[in-house]
């Protein structure tokens, strides 16, 4: 017996919903700083183009095989399988999608935690209430789990609202304000002095950086900032009605993500650039610009601090923008293991978003009191999920669309909503495509990544 299921109402709904989950944390600090330090433009082009010719391919695998289960990624999985062996990879790959999810998630809403906590740190300031604004931007375990435990409440409420009403309804406010925001910011920033240096340094290729590890950072990136990989995409594709054509709707997620991404860049580079102006730091001891925590934690607000009254609204902006990006990619994480939920365990949407909200809590509660006992938890955790489980879930992923799925099928379901797809370029090229080239190009890179070769 399958509960009913939720749907997005309108194709700009799940339009919102997915560009929602992609244009996250990855964007606005990921890859401007991966950018800065990798040759600027030359990174930026190295981008643009896996993005277009690995990551949409890759997208389309799971938003094509969702829509057709029309179920959670171990259904979906197991549902294209044709003998004993594909449904066992299917069903290990599938939980490993939600395990990875709930990974991600886990170290996700505490750095989201932390952009709370630097939103509220101003209204703080504004009322002097000095020790409290101690205590918001002090890396204390107590602050972490107060605001990690407020982040992943938004999260479950929205969740627990269900398809149309919690994920579209507020992804179709929050995405909009989201780059009313970033533009505004951008607007400001370029008007100080020192933000044409960041331009330039954001900017200018310098080609001597094209290196393999120039290639892989690019193509974790792309990978991670499209949410690839772990069931999200399909998981949103399977709540898409049949109207729609997969193939154009997965071009303008993708071309809203990498377009953010690419504006982001504009505010985070002159940013630093205008703080260096301002006397802060922003390279480290070995001379590589500052592109961990350091950059949003202690530069950007050492930025606002020097632009006085107005340095307070930016500051708010600038960590709403965050909350916002944030919450609309961890909603679409927590999705996932509830919709197995759901579908597997017959449970109901508000008990299982609970249920999976805490449990994903509990894990970033091993982050924060350190269970793992590691020099930096939370670095080892988001290096597993998304270098290792990304990636090898993605090549699953790939595999079962482009080998195990009969080609029939494919088609059949590529034509809802796009009837004439047999003649167009994408159904003479993206079958092969995501068959030989996705796999053997996310392999390799992965293969070079870990120094197997090269
Ligand atoms: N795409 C999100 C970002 O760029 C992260 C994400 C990864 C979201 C995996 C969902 C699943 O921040």
């Amino acid at each position: 017996m399958s509960a009913p299921r939720g749907q997005f109402s309108s194709n700009i709904g799940f339009l919102m919903a997915a560009a929602g989950s992609a244009v996250g944390l990855g964007n606005i600090w990921g890859f401007p700083t991966k950018a800065a330090g990798n040759g600027g433009a030359a990174f930026v082009v190295v981008y643009l183009i896996l993005a277009f010719l690995l990551a949409y391919p890759a997208l389309m695998a799971e938003l094509t095989i969702g829509r057709h289960a029309r179920r959670n990624m171990v259904q979906a999985l197991r549902g294209i399988a044709t003998g004993p062996i594909s449904r066992f990879v299917g069903t290990v790959a599938g939980l490993g999608g939600i395990l990875v999810a709930s990974l991600i998630l886990s170290f996700y809403a505490i750095v989201a935690g932390w952009m709370v906590a630097y939103l509220v740190e101003p209204f703080a300031s504004l009322v002097g209430a000095s020790h409290i604004t101690d205590w918001l931007t002090g890396d204390s375990p107590a602050r972490n789990l107060t605001f990690t435990a407020i982040f992943s409440g938004f999260t479950m409420l929205i969740i627990a609202s269900g398809v149309e009403k919690g994920i579209e309804r507020w992804s179709t406010v929050l995405m909009p304000a989201l780059i009313i925001l970033l533009l505004l910011l951008i607007a400001y920033v370029l008007t100080q002095d020192g933000a044409m240096k960041g331009l330039e340094v954001y900017l200018m290729p310098d080609f001597s950086q094209f290196t393999p590890e120039l290639m892989i950072s690019a193509m974790g990136q792309a990978f991670f900032s499209l949410s690839l990989g772990v069931g999200t995409m399909l998981i949103y594709g399977s709540y898409l009605s049949q109207q729609e054509s997969l193939p154009r709707l997965g071009a303008m997620v993708t071309l809203i993500d990498v377009g953010i991404a690419f504006t982001a860049g504009l505010l985070i580079l002159p940013a630093m650039y205008v703080a260096q102006e301002a006397g802060t730091q922003i390279f480290s001891a070995s001379g590589e610009l500052i592109a961990g925590p350091g950059l949003i934690l202690q530069v950007l607000p050492a930025l606002f601090d020097s632009m006085g009254t107005a340095g307070m609204f930016v500051a708010i902006a600038f960590f709403a923008l965050m909350v916002i990006a944030s919450l609309t990619s961890s909603i679409s994480m927590l999705e996932v293991p509830v919709a197995f939920s759901i579908e597997n365990l017959g449970m109901k949407r508000k008990p299982a978003t609970l249920l999976m909200g805490l449990i994903i809590f509990a894990l970033s509660n091993m982050i924060i009191f350190n269970v793992y006992n590691s020099d930096d938890p939370l670095t080892m955790i988001a290096r597993v999920s998304t270098e290792y489980g990304q990636p090898l879930l993605g090549v699953v992923l790939c595999v079962f669309a482009g080998w195990i799925w009969r080609r029939d099928q494919l088609l059949t379901e590529l034509q809802k909503g796009h009837e004439d797809i047999e003649r167009t370029l994408f159904w003479k090229i993206w079958p092969w495509y995501v068959r030989i080239v996705c796999p053997l190009l996310i392999l390799a890179a992965f293969a070079v990544s870990q120094g197997l070769v090269g």
